[in-house]
């Protein structure tokens, strides 16, 4: 038996703080109390002035491995998210080989196993029904869709396809996530340059992705997911749409504070699908944490190689795990999101939307637990990167608010910027189903 306490600090309930100490036993919190109410326990972690709360959850995160271990592998992506204060992660099927049938996933969980920081989940991703059912046997988290481009030799230029997948999401109890972005609309040959990126990425082509997505969720009644949203009509679609469909959505920390201004700075580095946008589309998906209507805040942590984001036809995106919380802290400390807007995006909502047990600090629950101190003002150095991919759009930037600690049941794998215990997560796998 282990045990640890985390006393003096700001413990978060789910909608304000109080001053409280957890008790943690082995992976799970036996209790939630004043310091002196506590057991005792073997360590004692100090957490004066600083937030405590459920560890963050990111459910857009690609950490690539197997043959895109040289853009980031198992321990490189969990050490960059225990490192950015998430515990639970959900893996992207765009991997190589491609989670697009039940033995791909049975493998990759299984090579997962002993390599892994945090908690992982994983997608998976077909257009047939059989094999959503064997995904969904085999552990499957939910399913994703790519509906601008064919991944992995999956596609859905059919509506008939994307209907199949809500279908069969709806009957095994999933969420069906999609990259929103309607290829009738995106530019036919692949772009050279940053700039080009942008016009043939427009932003009829996510809005008229959504219009079609929101169709498709009323008719089948799936619980539908938009992933990182980038406009400003799509967002004011899928608001109208809550009133009759199980439709959510996730913004990125990229989409929430950059626009497509950078582009010209950063070139390729800055080049990610769907592209930024302008600044009045970062102000409408802002207000949209702020009131709800964006329910998540997910990374799309999209590693890739340096030589990748720098040459002709830049790969779309970069990681986002480490700069997450201090970019987001800052929003909240500039007074721009409420802090609740924030915590709730990174916690109980897509833990919610995701059927996970993650998200909330309570008695019985695994002990993922995330320390910052609000205070800490630090510059966004992507040379100290846990991830392999050491550059960000963010860098230079000065922010405040900083990761301390972060503990995966009940280890402290992370503490004072080091990666202090051996691999602690495990495998988060969905709900079986009967049939
Ligand atoms: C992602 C990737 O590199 O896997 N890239 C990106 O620009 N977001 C794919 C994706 O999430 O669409
Ligand atoms: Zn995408
Ligand atoms: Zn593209
Ligand atoms: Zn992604």
């Amino acid at each position: 038996m282990s045990s640890l306490n985390i006393v003096n600090g700001k413990l978060w309930t789910g909608s304000g703080f109080v001053d409280a100490g957890i008790s943690i036993v082995d992976d799970w919190i036996a209790k939630i109390g004043k310091g002196p109410t506590l057991p005792k326990a073997e360590r004692v972690l100090n957490a004066k002035g600083k937030f405590v709360f459920p560890g963050f959850v990111d459910v857009h995160t690609h950490l690539r491995d197997a043959d895109y271990s040289y853009k980031e592998h198992f321990r490189s992506g969990t050490s960059a998210a225990v490192a950015g204060g998430f515990t639970t992660v959900l893996d992207m099927p765009n991997t190589s080989p491609p989670i697009t049938n039940a033995q791909a996933l049975k493998r990759r969980i299984r090579s997962a196993q002993g390599k892994i920081f945090c908690d992982v989940g994983f997608y998976g991703s077909t257009n047939s029904v059989e094999i959503t059912r064997e995904l969904a046997n085999a552990g499957c988290i939910a399913f994703k869709a790519y509906l601008h481009k064919t991944i992995n030799g999956v596609s859905f230029t059919s509506d008939e396809y994307i209907e199949t997948l809500a279908m069969a999401a709806k009957k095994f109890h999933r969420v069906v996530c999609f990259h929103a972005e309607d290829r009738k609309y995106l530019g036919r040959t692949e772009p050279k340059t940053a700039k080009d990126h942008l016009l043939t990425h427009p932003p009829k082509a996510e809005v008229s992705a959504i219009a079609k997505l929101i169709k498709i969720a009323k008719k089948t009644g799936a619980k539908v997911h938009v992933c990182h949203l980038s406009t400003k009509d799509g967002l004011n679609l899928i608001k109208k749409a809550k009133r009759n469909t199980d439709i959510t959505c996730e913004a990125t920390p990229h989409h929430l504070l950059l626009t497509e201004s950078l582009l010209t700075k950063l070139g390729g580095l800055a080049v990610v699908e769907p592209p930024l946008r302008s600044k009045e589309d970062v102000a409408t998906i802002v207000k949209g944490i702020a009131d709800g209507s964006v329910e998540i805040i997910a990374t799309d942590h999209a590693p890739h190689s340096l030589k990748e984001k720098l040459g002709k036809n830049p790969r779309p995106g970069f990681p986002g795990l480490e700069t997450a919380a201090g970019v987001l802290m800052t929003l909240v400390s500039k007074g721009i999101i409420p802090m609740g807007g924030i915590v709730s995006a990174l916690t109980t909502n897509p833990a919610r939307r995701f059927s996970l047990h993650a998200g909330k600090l309570a008695q019985g629950e695994r002990a993922n637990v995330t320390i910052l101190d609000p205070q800490k003002k630090w510059k966004i150095d992507p040379s100290k990167f846990y991830s392999k991919a050491k550059y960000s759009p963010f860098d230079g930037m000065e922010v405040q608010g900083r990761i301390m600690a972060t503990i995966v049941g009940g280890k402290v794998v992370f503490e004072d910027g080091q990666i202090i215990s051996e691999p602690a997560g495990k495998v988060v796998l969905g709900k079986q189903i009967r049939s």
